[in-house]
């Protein structure tokens, strides 16, 4: 596993965002696996820059996100489809129907999952998977106790999810009860895992992905089974962290 350090949440944004860039450069046709949240907003501002100035070429790019709630139409400000246009695809030339994500409407939500998976796979996979990790551990909406072989599936969302996002809507009871998620064994196919994570409220759950057992008591930690796994993260996150790590790419520490 590579660990990579840095001093600001900005020199984290930017070198997610020249991983990401030089996968477009290289192959052109790649898939992205994407994120929501506060964490990659840095990363994908700095795409959207190098897209208007340095012609950054999405054009032949797909996209397929991690997660998004049950029941939220696509253009509630809240839903994961509105988070991803607003904040990147709309900056940038991709082609609608390259992005894909999880359909939270759809009639047999269970069918929309496993057809999910297939898309994923009709697309060889996805070469470099975004992530951000919950303060409990959480990778996508895989809480603690999910399975480490999980699919793409519909999830309750905890009650502390929910709590900690009724920030978002008007009242805890409009926050979603469902999501649906790619599980973390669809996470651990992708070819690169880049996990990004900055503030102290992080560090417990940096930690013990990356230093504690295997558990699926902390989703994340099941990275360490990926052979080419990526943790950019800053001071703040790496604050728990006892093994001694680096602040540049070395490209060989797997
Ligand atoms: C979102 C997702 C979540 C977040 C995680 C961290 O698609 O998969 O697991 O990455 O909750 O959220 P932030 O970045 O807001 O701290």
């Amino acid at each position: 596993m590579e660990v990579i350090i840095k001093e600001s949440y900005d020199q984290i944004s930017l070198l997610a965002a020249q991983i990401i860039a030089d996968l477009v450069h290289h192959r052109p046709r790649a898939s992205l696996g994407l994120a929501t949240g506060s964490t990659p907003l840095g990363a994908y501002r700095e795409l959207i820059r190098m897209h208007r100035e340095e012609g950054l070429d999405f054009s032949q790019i797909v996209t397929f996100n991690l997660d998004e709630y049950v029941g939220l139409a696509e253009d509630n400000d809240q839903s994961y489809h509105y988070f991803m246009w607003e904040n990147l695809f709309k900056h940038i030339n991709i082609i609608p129907a390259n992005v894909h994500i999880p359909d939270g409407n759809a009639k047999d939500l269970e069918e929309a999952c496993e057809h999910y998976e297939m898309e994923i796979d009709d697309h060889g996979g996805v070469d470099v998977q975004l992530l951000g990790i919950g303060s409990n551990g959480h990778i996508a909406f895989n809480e603690p106790g999910s399975s480490l072989g999980s699919r793409t599936r519909i999830k309750t969302l905890t009650q502390q999810t929910r709590r900690d996002n009724a920030r978002f809507f008007a009242s805890i009871d409009e926050v979603p009860k469902y999501c649906v998620t790619m599980g973390i064994g669809t996470i651990l196919e992708a070819r690169k895992l880049l996990l990004l994570a900055n503030g102290a409220s992080k560090a417990e759950a940096v930690a013990a992905a990356l230093e504690g057992p295997i558990t699926a008591s902390v989703p994340a930690s099941a990275v360490q089974l990926h052979p080419d796994v990526t943790f950019i993260i800053d001071k703040a996150a790496a604050a728990k962290l006892k093994r001694e790590y680096h602040s540049e790419l070395s490209r060989v520490d797997r």
